[in-house]
């Protein structure tokens, strides 16, 4: 029997969707699948956790592909939003539940964003994290081609994550996103954007650049979900001040690591020429957190104070989402499991 991811990329296509959508037998059976998926979580089994983040990315990144595509589903059709709220509920209710007394501690700090950045660095997922020495000192080649595989789903959507943001929010604010924004796509230098420059990291290492669209079931739930993470909270008008947060916690944790992951790829023998993407990050970053934090969070708050609360729901959740990518990734690459992905089909 097909789980709910399965048969929302059946869904896509070349069916007739029009009719598939109105067709009350498959209304019936997706949501008795939305249901098992609640019911899966609330007895605490993990593959529920798997199965609704799975159905969500399937759902996400049809916003995330050319408007002509044919790899989508109406996302605007009821019943699919339908679908996307009853499971985002669910998991927003997980993480409200995790993070509850944390958010309330830091949201009430007299010196918010030193506390914020020693939380940031401080969490599990940070550069401490074994993954990251590993990746630099003793991971072969194909894990460092794994590790650069699984973050697909983010990093290919950066700059449309960013592009989600902007409505509605001027000035000072509105700068510091376009000029984020305006470094992803190369300053206007096709060759420099960052989506060239990842896809070229990707040629090297003999990766798919459309796979993240046409077979996510080769990602682990885990990435998927850090990718769902950002899409919840920049799809969702009203979550927009959440990737806000999510976005200052990316800035801040990148570059360290991408000095470990370009040490590694070099070791394991790619070229420079090669590795653009990774050490413009190592810098670039660095300017895109300070800008993000003074330009775009510190006026936010300080006009908005009631709004902590909200950023630090998009820091948590994403620190929560990264933190499970470290342990997962670092589990496979030590377990040699890394194939058990690579090798899946689509459904
Ligand atoms: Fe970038
Ligand atoms: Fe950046």
């Amino acid at each position: 029997m097909n789980t709910l991811h399965q048969i929302l990329r059946l869904m896509k296509g070349t069916y007739n969707k029009a009719e598939l959508y109105r067709d009350e037998t498959v209304s019936e059976i997706l949501n008795l699948k939305v249901e098992e998926i609640i019911s899966d979580i609330s007895e605490g089994k993990e593959q529920g956790l798997e199965n609704l983040h799975r159905a969500l990315y399937e759902i996400y990144i049809c916003h995330f592909v050319s408007p002509w595509s044919e790899d989508v589903l109406d996302v605007n059709d009821l019943q699919i939003l339908s679908i996307r709220t009853k499971l985002e509920k669910v998991w927003d209710k997980i993480l409200e539940q995790k993070y509850e007394s944390e958010i309330e501690q830091l949201a009430n700090s007299q010196d918010f964003f030193n506390d914020l950045e020693k939380t940031i660095h401080n969490h599990k997922s940070g550069i401490d994290h074994e993954l990251f020495s590993y990746l630099r000192e003793s991971a072969t080649l194909d894990d460092l081609r794994e590790y650069i595989r699984q973050e697909g789903p983010f990093d290919l959507c950066f700059s449309d994550i960013l592009c989600y943001l902007m409505p509605g929010i001027y000035g000072q604010k509105r700068i510091e996103i376009a000029s984020n924004f305006w470094d992803e796509i190369g300053k206007g230098k096709e060759a420099r954007t960052h989506r060239k420059l990842r896809i070229s990291l990707m040629k090297a290492l003999n990766i798919d650049e459309y796979e993240h669209i046409q077979n996510p079931a080769k990602y682990c739930w885990e990435e998927l979900a850090l990718a769902n993470f950002y899409f919840k909270s920049s799809l969702n008008r009203k979550k927009n001040t959440q990737a806000l947060g999510a976005l200052l916690c990316v800035e801040m944790a990148v570059p360290g690591k991408m000095n470990y992951i370009y040490d590694g790829l070099k070791r394991v023998g790619l070229r420079d020429k090669d590795l653009v993407y990774v050490s413009e990050h190592s810098v670039v970053d660095i300017k895109h957190a300070q800008g993000w934090r003074d330009d775009v969070l510190t006026p936010l708050l300080e006009e908005r104070p009631d709004l902590r609360t909200e950023v630090l729901k998009g820091v948590f959740g994403r620190l929560e989402v990264a933190g499970n990518v470290c342990d997962k990734l670092l589990k496979l690459m030590k377990e040699k499991k890394i194939s058990s992905y690579q090798d899946r089909a689509t459904v």
